[in-house]
């Protein structure tokens, strides 16, 4: 369900889990425990967050996803959402709520500070107060927490250490009310976002470009997603060599590049688009060739 009118800053509110939110967790393909991790950091903080505020180093429910663009950290934040609601959902539905770090516009410091501080102070303790669990997510957590010490540098530097500070105290004032909120924030530049608020972060998670095991895995997930629409593609998908060799020749390849390359492949000719049961492994390695610089573009088969 998604509620049309939204409260300031917030730019999408979902109940979870629903089974139409299922697919991005096991899209994902991760080196192995890194699921486990932040599975295992959601769940106690929605579980026992309230519980564990009487400890002298109290968890502040903060995950930060950093990592080069396409590596899956979007995705794998809305999937933590439905996994971590799974897990909880004998004891009640959880709010999943997306803060829009670009509703908090830096030229307009001032008002953006005090929405800053509306958010953490009252935004997010009302929708918390909806369910029992609650999940926030923060897309590029950049925009929002700004690194003072390189800002500083900067036109502004005063309004910057304010904006940052308010999320600063945002985030210890919606952790002293609302222990059990887990927020998730993202970011492919860690080195812009404050040290303050990476401190505060239980786990801070780096997903960095995928090996050639992983590509491999995405490669073939793609086809396999390919073969479910067109059943004729099933053998390239179930090729594990096939696989291995394209991923041996997609060095540097983020895992959005990967995915985009098999439906480039597609994509090459109109006689293919039109039938894609007529995709052959020439098709995919000329494509990702292609992709990856080694080969001029070619039109027809
Ligand atoms: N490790 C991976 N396994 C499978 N698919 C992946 C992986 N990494 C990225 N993808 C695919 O790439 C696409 C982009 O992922 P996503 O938007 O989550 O990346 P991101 O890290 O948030 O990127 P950005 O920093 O540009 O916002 C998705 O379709 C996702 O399925
Ligand atoms: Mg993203």
């Amino acid at each position: 369900m998604t509620v049309t009118h939204l409260p300031e800053g917030i730019s999408g509110i979902h109940v979870l889990p629903a089974g139409h939110h299922d697919g991005p967790w096991d899209s994902i393909i991760v080196p192995p425990g890194t699921k486990e991790r932040l599975l295992g950091t959601a769940v106690l903080v929605l579980r026992h967050g309230r519980a564990l505020r009487s400890l002298s180093g109290p968890p502040h429910g903060l995950v930060v996803l950093s990592g080069p663009p396409g590596t899956g950290k979007t995705t794998l934040c809305q999937g933590l959402a439905q996994a971590a609601a799974t897990a909880v959902a004998g004891r009640g539905a959880t709010t999943l709520a997306e803060v829009d770090p670009h509703a908090f516009p830096s030229e307009m410091l001032g008002e953006s500070q005090r929405a800053v501080r509306r958010l953490f102070t009252e935004t997010l303790p009302e929708l918390a107060a909806r369910r029992p669990h609650t999940v926030v997510i923060v897309d590029e957590v950049e925009a929002l927490a700004v690194r003072r010490a390189t800002a500083s540098f900067e036109t502004n530097p005063v309004d910057v250490h304010r904006a940052t500070d308010a999320v600063l105290a945002g985030l210890d004032a919606l952790r002293a009310a609302c222990p059990h909120v887990l927020l998730l924030a993202t970011t492919n530049f860690t080195a812009a976002v404050d040290e303050a608020f990476l401190s505060r972060a239980d786990l801070v998670l780096e997903l960095g470009l995928p090996g050639e095991e992983v590509l491999a895995r995405i490669i073939g997930s793609s086809l396999t997603e390919l073969a479910t629409l067109w059943p004729a593609v099933r053998p390239l998908a179930e090729d594990g060599v096939l696989h291995a060799e394209l991923a041996g020749r997609c060095a540097d390849f983020d895992g959005r590049r990967a995915r985009k390359v098999i439906l480039a492949a597609v994509a090459r000719c109109p006689v293919l688009a039109e039938d894609p049961t007529r995709l052959t492994a020439e098709d995919l390695f000329a494509a990702v060739d292609e992709a990856a610089g080694f080969a001029a573009p070619v039109g027809a088969r």
